[in-house]
């Protein structure tokens, strides 16, 4: 069962294998009812993560089920507790979208301290009189501290680029990174960071990591970025935040029960937002695909593969 549909070509690999493919919706998440109705009978499930996998679908699709691959680095639409319990293989698509989203992260820091969209809106709105030297002035990256929160693939080649910018690069993770810029303790990071970027998943620990408190600590005027998850941020918090000048702009590419996006964040010309598209370029897609398929191939045929958040048959299958 294929929750929506991937890049052309992705599913061959699954034909090829002899394996019969329902797509279960042409476009956009398929209702709950409908997920559960396509599940029951399939032996695996790829899907994307705005479909929720939790507990009744796994009931619904028990004890068939084998494995659920997510074309996905995150993995908090699944419930993985829930599927361990099933004896149901969960795999991801890490690394093959490390660079990409790395590139959209920089896309928004630039955008968000050069005022690019402001200056598209000013120029298409015909209010652009001309080269002025005092309008539009945005800020340097050169110098400017970026405190990344987060360092595994993405969060890394995020520090590599800013490098290249000349900024001033710090990281923040649960773990000594022993990479140079690694500070232990958040709340210090963020109270030395104008710019501060997201790379961590959303677990129960992270949810809100960026609430009143922790944006309260950043220098007056940061800029914050986010190309994780929406709930990472307190989106509330952050709203007050950039009306009390406290956060200077945002770039963010996820939002807090996208694809609803809060009109106040819409409403602030020191917003730049885009449509969770940190992976969406035609190479990294593609590649996210395949690796999904891979993770089913691989699970169904009791061979190993490298992307098992959940390993198969965790636990007692319910029903056998
Ligand atoms: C995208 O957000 C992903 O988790 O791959």
């Amino acid at each position: 069962m294929v929750t929506q549909p991937l890049v052309d070509g992705a599913l061959d690999a699954l034909v090829d294998a002899g394996l019969d493919v329902e797509l279960v919706s042409s476009g956009g998440p398929p209702a709950p009812e409908e997920l559960r109705r396509a599940a029951s009978g399939a032996d695996a499930i790829v899907c994307l993560l705005s479909d929720r996998i939790d507990e009744a679908l796994l009931d619904a699709a028990s004890p068939g089920l084998r494995v659920v691959a997510n074309v996905a680095v995150g993995v908090d639409n699944i419930d993985l507790d829930a599927a361990r319990r099933h004896g149901v293989a969960v795999c991801n698509t890490p690394g093959v979208l490390d660079a990409a989203t790395a590139d959209l992260t920089m896309a928004l820091l630039l955008a968000v301290t050069r005022r690019v969209v402001e200056g598209m809106d000013l120029i298409r709105h015909g209010r652009w009189s001309g080269f002025s030297t005092a309008d539009s002035l945005g800020r340097d990256l050169t110098g400017m501290r970026l405190g990344i929160v987060g360092f595994g693939g993405i969060g890394s080649r995020v520090a590599a680029r800013a490098s290249g910018f000349d900024m001033v690069v710090a990281h923040h993770a649960r773990h000594p990174t022993g990479a140079p810029g690694y500070v232990a303790d958040l709340d210090e990071l963020l109270a030395g960071s104008d710019a501060v970027s997201l790379h961590v998943p959303l677990t129960p620990e992270t949810r809100h990591l960026l609430d009143a408190r922790r944006l309260s600590l950043l220098p007056r005027g940061a800029v914050v970025v986010n190309t994780a998850r929406g709930a990472v941020i307190d989106e509330a918090a952050l709203i007050g935040a950039l009306e009390s000048g406290q956060v200077g702009g945002a770039g963010l590419d996820v939002f807090d029960g996208e694809p609803h996006v809060n009109p106040a964040l819409l409403a602030s010309p020191h917003v730049v937002c885009t449509p969770h598209i940190g992976s969406a370029t035609t190479s990294t897609r593609r590649a996210m695909c395949d690796l999904a398929v891979q993770g089913v191939l691989a699970v169904l045929g009791g061979r190993a593969h490298p992307h098992l958040v959940v390993a198969p048959g965790n636990g007692p299958r319910p029903g056998r």
